[in-house]
């Protein structure tokens, strides 16, 4: 049967202004995070985000993947089901780490994580969660000549990422501290990746394919981004002296300070109360920390000054950057740090989507020519 082109129905649909990049448009219903940017609150399954930053990063799993996941696990269980699933991971890392040298670290990641096995004796979330720091620790290695550490499975989740990451374990301050981070930034609404993950998931894709696909989207500046530019202009400003009469050259030229700003909070960003209730952990650290804190009253006053009109608080960039650094994260690795807790977000989201089973197919409106 032909159809005349004249002969197809124009569907209703609700139009969005192209430039608007889908600001407002709901996209989707999920029980798993919510972010009131007017409030400054992330709410993440019931629990404002203050109230679980001292979870494990098990703990939150258990919590996020409950009632999505085909059985329901407590963190203990959750925690044995990881390190089970690293040192499954682990052969994968080693035997793609000698092909990374001409990628970067998010690619070298991305290589990794596509290679993953859709036939696999550990359910396929904890695994995805379970190789990002394997992936990551033997991508950062790489870099420095120094070979993959394989997985101790009966460790914690970020004491054996630390652990695969420096060669030795470290002290339960700074774990702790990269503990706080995964669990900051392990979901946060429908941001371009666990977007990405749904959209991926609706076709029934699978899995990895969904992750990979958020990977992608983390990869991008504009989303993963860069704490790294805020330990640039740390390092840049130097000492506590040169603090106020650089910032205010910096605003002079019109540049942004880094770490200060954000798109959807107006108020505080809770994810950088979070971090920097963390950096008490890191003792060693101390002096640098002492040193941000005093840029950042510096900042925040300029800003109120400068911007009187635009709110601009700390984002959570600017702790993210000194808790990575005082971890001992190289910065060509924030990003793949950065994936490894986001993939707790993207791994409920992926299930959620699943068990909805509906595949996501927007309209686009046709705004070029019509056949003569
Ligand atoms: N330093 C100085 N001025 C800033 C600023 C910052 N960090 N962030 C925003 N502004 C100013 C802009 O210059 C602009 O001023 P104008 O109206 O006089 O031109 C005004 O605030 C609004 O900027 P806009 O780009 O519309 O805000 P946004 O909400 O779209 O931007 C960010 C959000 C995060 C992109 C922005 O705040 C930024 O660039 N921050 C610095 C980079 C950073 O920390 N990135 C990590 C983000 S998690």
């Amino acid at each position: 049967m032909s159809h005349s082109r004249q002969s197809f129905a124009t569907p209703v649909v609700t139009s969005v202004n192209a430039g608007s990049g889908l600001e407002d448009v709901i996209a989707a219903e999920t029980v798993l995070s919510h972010v009131d940017g007017a409030a400054g609150r992330l709410i993440i399954r019931g629990y404002d985000l203050q109230d679980l930053a001292g979870w494990t990063f098990e703990a939150l799993l258990s919590h996020l993947w409950r009632d999505l996941a085909p059985e329901n696990l407590d963190k203990a269980t959750i925690r044995s089901e990881l390190g089970a699933a690293r040192v499954e991971a682990y052969p994968i890392a080693m035997s793609l780490v000698g092909d990374i040298d001409a990628l970067g670290d998010v690619e070298a990641l991305r290589l990794m994580l596509a290679a993953l096995p859709d036939a696999t004796n550990t359910p396929h979330h904890s695994l995805a969660v379970a190789a990002v720091p394997v992936f990551s620790a033997a991508i950062a290695r790489r870099r420095r000549n120094l070979k993959p550490v394989e997985p101790d499975a009966s460790l914690g989740h970020a004491a054996d990422y630390m652990r695969m990451l420096h060669g030795v374990e470290i002290d339960a301050g700074r774990v702790r501290a990269l503990e706080t981070y995964l669990v900051t930034v392990a979901d946060h609404g429908l941001n371009a990746s666990t977007f990405t993950a749904r959209v991926v998931a609706s076709t029934r894709a699978g899995l990895f394919s969904s992750v990979t696909g958020a990977l992608c989207a983390l990869k991008g500046p504009l989303h993963g981004g860069a704490p790294g530019p805020v330990l640039d202009m740390l390092d840049a400003i130097g000492e506590p002296a040169n603090i106020r009469p650089w910032l205010q050259a910096a605003l002079d030229r019109g540049e942004r300070l880094m770490g200060f700003g954000h798109r959807i909070y107006r108020v505080r960003d809770p994810r950088a109360d979070a971090l920097k209730a963390a950096t008490v952990l890191l003792r060693d650290s101390a002096e640098r920390i002492r040193f941000a804190e005093k840029v950042e009253i510096e900042a925040l006053a300029l800003l109120a000054e400068r911007k009187p009109l635009r709110p601009l608080q700390t984002n959570v960039e600017f702790f993210t950057a000194l808790v990575l650094e005082a971890v001992g994260m190289p910065r060509e690795s924030f990003t793949n740090v950065f994936a490894a807790g986001r993939m707790a977000g993207w791994t409920a989201h992926v299930l959620e989507q699943e068990r909805l089973g509906k595949l996501i197919r927007p309209q686009s409106r046709y705004v070029g020519p019509m056949p003569a």
